[in-house]
Order: C-alpha cells, then structure tokens, then sequence
C-alpha cells in the first residue's frame, strides 16, 4: 500500500470514468443555527467564515456558511422555514453531517453511472446559472441521512477558482471582513485538507456498505480491521475503509461488534435516531504539535488519553520503525506526551493523531486532527488506549 492520497493542486486531465472524482468539494453539515455553527467552528478550529448564502444575498429557503481553511470546505445549512427537508431531519438527527459531496468533471454522467451502478437517486441534475458561471449538482444516497452530491463546476464557479478563493456557487457571496477572520489568519491552526470520513452503521450492515462503495461508486477496500484489533474487554466494533480508485478519498466503514458493555457505535446510532451516520472527520495537519497546541489554546476539548500510555508507547512505535527501515519519531516525545497526542507506526512509518469529543450535546460527530509522517494506516495501534479514554466518556454520560 504505497499509494499516498495528497491534496490535488490541479483538476488533472480529464478522465473517461465518470467517477473519477476530483476532490471532496465541501462538506455539509445541517445545523440547527448555521450563524452561531460557523462562529463556534470558526474560533475552534480557526476556519475562515469566507462566504455566505441568506436572506441578505437572495437565498430565501436556507443559510448557508462557506468555511475554509487549507483545501476544506465545509458547508454549515440551517432551513429558514419548516417546509425546507433540513427542519425535520435537525428534529430527528440533531447537528451533522448531510453530505460529502464529491467535484465531477460531469454531474450528470456520474450521477447516471452511479444509479446504473445501482445507487438510489437522492438529487436529479439540477443547473443552475448566473452572471458568474455554472453549477451542476446530482446526489444519492448513501447511510441514514447522508447523500452524496457530485458538484460539476464551470466559468468562474470553477475548481480551480474555488480553491483560490472563489465565489462557492449562486447566492453566495464573500463575507465581510471581521476580528475572527483577522485573528485566524494571524494565527493558523494548519489544518489542510479532509484525509477520511467514518461513517457508523448497524450491526450486520458493514458489508452491504461496503459492497455498495464498490458497486455504485467504484471504491476499493483499503484496510479493513475486525473486532480482535479494535476491542477493549467491554466493546468492540469492526471496520473497512474504502477508498476512490485514485485513493484521493477514503471512507471507513464501522458496524459495532458485540461486547460485555455497549459499543461506541453503538452509543452513536442511540443518540442518532437509530440510523446510521458521519462519526468523524480526520482534519490533515503537517505540524501535529503545533495544530493541537493551538486547538488546545483555542479550548477544544480533546479525549484524555492515560498517562499509562506513553510507558509503552515509544518502545512499540520505534521498534516498528527500526525493523522496517524508517527514522524514530521525530517530534520531540515531551511535548506529544504533554499534548497528550497519540503515536503508531507500521510497515510505512507513523501517524500521529487526536480525537476531540463530540462537537455538539449529542454524543455523535467529532473531529480528529491526524499528521501522516509515511503511515497510511489508522491508528490501529491506539485503538485499545483509545476505546479505553472513549469509554471513559461514555460512562461519564451515562451510556456504557
Ligand atoms: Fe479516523
């Protein structure tokens, strides 16, 4: 496994699959109030808070807020009336991912190989156009709530466009300049681009997930970890990662896994209405120490990771380096400790990573920050430390 996804700097040539995606184009979330979403995002996780769609622009069904920061686009929805789908799926759902939406050199010819593949049309293709240019957008479903929307974009709607700062779609428009935009360019969180998006589905249901990846989307399975890698004595789950045909996008794949004590999954499909969903996001930093530092100044709330674990740690993680050729871990091991940053290593080289705890009431969506120093793995080496920390939270909120 040698192939690393980066970041695209270009739309490349144009490819003959009409499922080859280009980048995630965005990220949408349906929040209960998109306004104050953006402003907790924004100062968190130091997000540009860089274009707006409301009543002020044209929009009349929905705010929306363009968050940006590297090359994530995060789209936050709040529905302006209860006629709008958003209101009773927020009802139902709370605050979460609605979306993962994929750039496409042809909207319509993704979206129609996608349904003849077998996926279940969420969006037919709609244009929409303007003095600017043009955006093509076609969805299907995929688990519980989530669709995905391939996004064909032309004129001065471009990719390319947008990547330098462009207008995001019609209605929108470029927020006016503000303290926190200033404050977080002048103190940058580092954050670059989305590495994967787990999604938690029902027990059994793994595969039909999995398989539907492969078949209506072209994916490939790219790792895949069973109960006796990801357990502690009291829960478990199991998991898949599927990746794009170029790699560029990897979609985990969790099903909870029978236990003394309930799942983490488990937890999350209770306080999602029973449906499956977006667990997390892995935010991709090149500089782990000095992204969570500034996360941890900026008062996001990180699981606790015990001190037990770094006794161990640094002989596991360098062992497998020395045995497979590669440099010892080269961020100084007192401040990942203080930091409380998590450590693996495989055949590759390592990772380091952190989970912040859910970002809304609902113990659903989290975020976690992740440096790939070779590793194209998941931590797996963490995950007994890690279920440890998350099941200390779980009991604190009553659900173990
Ligand atoms: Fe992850």
């Amino acid at each position: 496994m040698t192939t690393a996804a980066t970041t695209p700097s270009t739309m490349g040539n144009r490819s003959s699959d009409p499922l080859h995606f280009v980048d995630v184009d965005h990220v949408r979330f349906y929040v209960g109030n998109a306004k104050q979403a953006a402003f907790f995002y924004a100062s968190a996780f130091g997000f540009q808070v860089q274009q707006v769609s409301d009543l002020t622009t044209g929009a009349r069904r929905s705010a929306q807020y363009l968050l940006t920061q590297g090359n994530i686009r995060f789209v936050l929805e709040t529905p302006l009336t209860d006629a709008h789908p958003a209101a009773a799926e927020l009802l139902r759902h709370g605050d979460g991912v609605k979306d993962v939406a994929f750039t496409v050199f042809d909207a319509e010819s993704a979206f129609r190989q996608a349904v003849r593949n077998g996926g279940e049309p969420a969006q037919e293709p709609t244009e929409t156009t303007d003095a600017h240019g043009t955006v093509v957008t076609a969805s299907i479903k995929t688990y519980g709530r989530v669709v995905h929307t391939f996004v064909e974009r032309r004129g001065g709607y471009a990719y390319e466009a947008l990547k330098k700062g462009g207008v995001f779609a019609p209605t929108f428009a470029h927020a006016k300049q503000s303290a926190l935009n200033e404050y977080n360019e002048r103190n940058p969180c580092g954050l670059k681009y989305v590495d994967h998006l787990v999604g938690n589905v029902e027990e059994g249901r793994m595969n039909h997930w999995v398989a539907f990846y492969e078949s209506v989307l072209g994916f490939k399975m790219f790792k895949h970890f069973d109960e006796h890698d990801i357990g502690t004595d009291y829960s478990a789950l199991m998991s898949k990662v599927m990746a794009s045909g170029n790699n560029l996008i990897k979609m985990p794949i969790n099903e909870p896994a029978p236990g003394k004590r309930k799942s983490q999954v488990q937890e999350y499909l209770d306080w999602h209405a029973g449906t499956p969903g977006v667990q997390h996001l892995a935010l991709r930093t090149d500089d782990e120490l000095h992204s969570i530092t500034e996360l941890r100044r900026r008062g996001v709330d990180f699981l606790a990771i015990p001190e037990a674990y770094y006794q161990s740690v640094w002989d596991r993680v360098n062992a497998m380096l020395v045995k497979h050729g590669h440099q010892a871990v080269r961020e100084d091991h007192n401040k990942v400790r203080q930091l409380g940053i998590l450590v693996d290593a495989d055949d590759e080289g390592y990772l380091l990573q952190l989970f912040t705890k859910p970002l809304q009431d609902r113990p659903t969506l989290f975020f976690e920050i992740i440096c790939r120093r070779g590793s194209q793995s998941f931590g797996k080496g963490n995950f007994k430390a890690l279920f440890e920390a998350l099941e200390a939270e779980q009991a604190r909120r009553g659900n173990l």
